[in-house]
């Protein structure tokens, strides 16, 4: 469909365009019928052939006044079965071509998320099928008796269940935090304590990890949801350990934000992050070492989780660099850090 452009097109509003038509309707009548009686016809026939000189002008001008309305209506049927591609026509500058505007910016965010929706349950499906295809095989060996049923072998399947368990898990805390169901529960309390326990776990999984926390000044406080920045922190001590070569130091850092709040960082001895890759670590499922993660039942969903939990709190994060290498994990979050930071100094002999 092609659109030619109207006569009425540039007038920014549509009481203007009205305010036109009339004007152009009234003119036609009055000059046609003042000629008709001036080449000596009945006023009566005048008058008619006026009207219609009026009828023929309104028609023309208003053409196209309504039709991105009738356009939209056709692109809201089409999108209801299904179809985001389709976009209306933007020709007209009045509100009714705003109203075009924001029609098709809407579609097109609903485009992007129909596409997300699509993604993410391909993601869901490959993710989930991956362990229940090991698990199945091993099933099948054992039935058949190619493979023992010895604990080793149930080992394997374990990690396969506690493999899937993880990912549901993630995926459930993913669609809670962006539902808003899982709303945060702030205290103030002091962060040392989140950052110990989180390494101390960490220890006990992996007994030959070291990390080191360092909390400066002691006594550091955070307005948070401690379940959550648990969460967050161990999400990401998880990756730095996975990085981390046998004898490399993971340190868990906090200290006061400038100019106010909190920074929580988590420094490692591993490769680091490719710049490229920056941009794109937080997605859904989203690995930067995809065979790597596959392997170690990484799905690509911890940093997401993280961000969306830092998120919530107004808070930010983002890598940085290590020198010589390694990477840097750096969230910020506002609100309290210290008594004594919180008080103003006090000056010997001041006021
Ligand atoms: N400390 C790090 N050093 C190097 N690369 C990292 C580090 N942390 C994250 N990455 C990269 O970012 C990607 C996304 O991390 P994320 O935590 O979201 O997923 P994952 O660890 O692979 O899986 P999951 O956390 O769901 O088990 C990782 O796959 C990895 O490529
Ligand atoms: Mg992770």
């Amino acid at each position: 469909m092609t659109h030619p452009m109207h006569p009425l097109a540039p007038l920014p509003s549509i009481k203007l365009k009205i305010g036109t038509i009339i004007l152009a309707a009234v003119g036609v009548t009055i000059v046609v019928f003042w000629a008709g009686t001036k080449v000596g016809l009945w006023p009566s026939v005048s008058g008619i052939i006026a009207g219609i000189c009026a009828l023929v002008i309104t028609r023309y001008l208003a053409r196209g006044l309504t039709s991105p309305l009738r356009e939209m209506s056709e692109a809201t049927t089409a999108m209801a079965r299904g179809d985001y591609e389709r976009r209306v026509n933007l020709a007209s500058k009045d509100e009714i071509g705003q109203l075009a505007a924001s029609f098709n910016q809407m579609a097109a965010e609903l485009d992007a998320t129909e596409r997300m929706r699509r993604d993410l349950i391909a993601n869901v499906s490959h993710e989930l099928r991956t362990p229940i295809t090991a698990l199945q095989a091993v099933l099948e060996n054992m039935i058949d008796g190619v493979e023992p049923a010895d604990p080793e072998t149930m080992r394997t399947m374990l990690a396969q269940v506690e493999r899937l368990g993880r990912l549901v898990a993630q995926l459930l805390d993913l669609s809670r935090l962006e539902s808003g169901s899982m709303p945060l529960d702030r205290q103030s309390f002091e962060i040392e304590a989140v950052l110990e326990h989180a390494a101390r776990e960490t220890r006990l999984h992996s007994p030959n990890a070291i990390v080191s926390v360092d909390v400066e000044p002691g006594g550091l406080t955070a307005d948070a949801d401690p379940e959550r920045l648990h969460q967050v922190v161990a999400n990401l001590l998880e990756n730095a350990l996975r990085y981390t070569p046998i004898g490399g130091t993971v340190e868990l850092r906090a200290f006061p934000a400038e100019p106010s709040g909190i920074t929580i960082e988590v420094t490692d001895e591993g490769p680091g992050i490719p710049d490229d890759q920056v941009p794109r670590i937080f997605e859904r499922f989203y690995r930067a070492d995809s065979a790597r993660s596959s392997r170690d039942g990484g799905a690509g969903l911890g940093l997401a989780i993280a961000q969306w939990i830092v998120d919530l709190h107004g808070g930010e994060i983002h890598p940085e660099r290590r020198e010589p290498h390694g990477c840097r994990m750096v969230v910020t979050l506002p609100g309290a850090r210290t008594a004594t930071a919180v008080r103003e100094p006090v000056h010997p002999g001041g006021t």
